[in-house]
């Protein structure tokens, strides 16, 4: 079964993709991830300067899902070109950036342009990184601007992360004017853990995001609601663990979809889910194109 998928341009073997900031900060992680099976890897988020992030703890695991609030920490994008270069590979290597405001954005973008990435990711979506992220993610003219200074920056292709808890079709509509080639949803959700032994919250940072299964049906209206109001192609993301999920996102109108939690159990789960996307498809005598969006007939 034919799971050739093009992304805005871009030939995936596969329409799985390696979500921001899960093993995406070396080459050699980015390469497992590749040997792994996905269609294409997006690496961890890439600023204009380096940031240790914030104080532990900043992972815990819940039930059905991940609390996080690690702050965007990475090398800065001066450091990164060289392993940049190093993790070019046999699939597309898009790199995730952010910056507080368009015209850092747009710094980043070029200074990453002489590793040659196959396109770029804006994160304006984190939720717990203050002036970074969350302050542009409800607002839909830093978004068009932002998405219009890489654009010109930059030939490859653009995609935009949307933030949920916002009026994500306007923030998609609005990242499809500034020339957007595709919007991805969601970021993880806004939340908190608190520990009833001590009183204390649990994150470092006290309040984070929240990924895996528990937000999927948040995700997948996200990706349903964009996919009815925008043009351009919609990549979805959060809580896919299986190829059953792979395959409601993209019944929701997803072209293709990133995971991100569901890696750090197993590595493998890219060739697992495409398989048996492939195997159902077979099955049932469909292809890829017939089921995008039929959740909307
Ligand atoms: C530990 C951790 C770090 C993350 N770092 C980033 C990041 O640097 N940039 C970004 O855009 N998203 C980041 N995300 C969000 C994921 O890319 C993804 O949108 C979210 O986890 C939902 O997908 P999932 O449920 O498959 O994990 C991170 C998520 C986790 C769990």
């Amino acid at each position: 079964m034919n799971l050739t998928t093009n992304l805005t341009g871009l030939e995936l073997k596969n329409p799985t993709i390696l979500a921001a900031g899960i093993l995406g900060t070396t080459a050699a992680s980015l390469k497992r991830v590749m040997q792994g099976g996905a269609g294409a890897v997006v690496t961890k988020s890439i600023g204009s300067a380096p940031r240790t992030g914030h104080p532990g703890p900043v992972v815990t695991e819940r039930e059905y899902s991940i609390l996080n609030a690690m702050g965007l920490p990475n090398p800065s994008y001066r450091e990164f070109v060289s392993e940049l270069a190093l993790a070019k590979g046999d699939v597309p290597v898009i790199v995730s950036i952010f910056g507080a405001n368009a015209s850092e954005f747009q710094e980043v973008a070029r200074g990453l342009n002489d590793a040659e990435p196959d396109g770029f990711e804006l994160n304006v979506s984190c939720p717990h990184a203050n002036g970074y992220g969350a302050s542009i993610a409800s607002n839909p003219d830093a978004i068009r601007e932002t998405t219009e200074a890489v654009k010109d920056a930059v030939e490859v292709p653009v995609w935009v992360k949307l933030a949920p808890l916002t009026n994500i079709v306007e923030m998609g509509l609005a990242a499809q004017k500034g020339g957007a080639d595709a919007v991805v949803a969601i970021n993880t959700v806004p939340a908190m853990a608190i520990d009833i032994e001590s009183g204390f919250p649990l994150l470092g940072n006290k309040v984070g995001g929240i990924s895996g299964p528990a937000i999927k049906p948040i995700a997948l209206k996200c990706v349903y609601e964009l996919y009815s109001a925008l043009n351009i192609d919609v990549i979805g993301v959060g809580g896919i663990t299986n190829w059953r999920d792979a395959i409601e996102f993209i019944m929701a109108g997803a072209k293709a979809v990133q995971i991100g939690s569901a890696v750090y159990n197993d590595i493998g789960v890219f060739k697992d889910i495409s398989d048996g996307v492939a195997r159902h498809l077979k099955e049932n005598r469909r292809s890829l194109k017939s089921i995008r969006g039929v959740a909307h007939k």
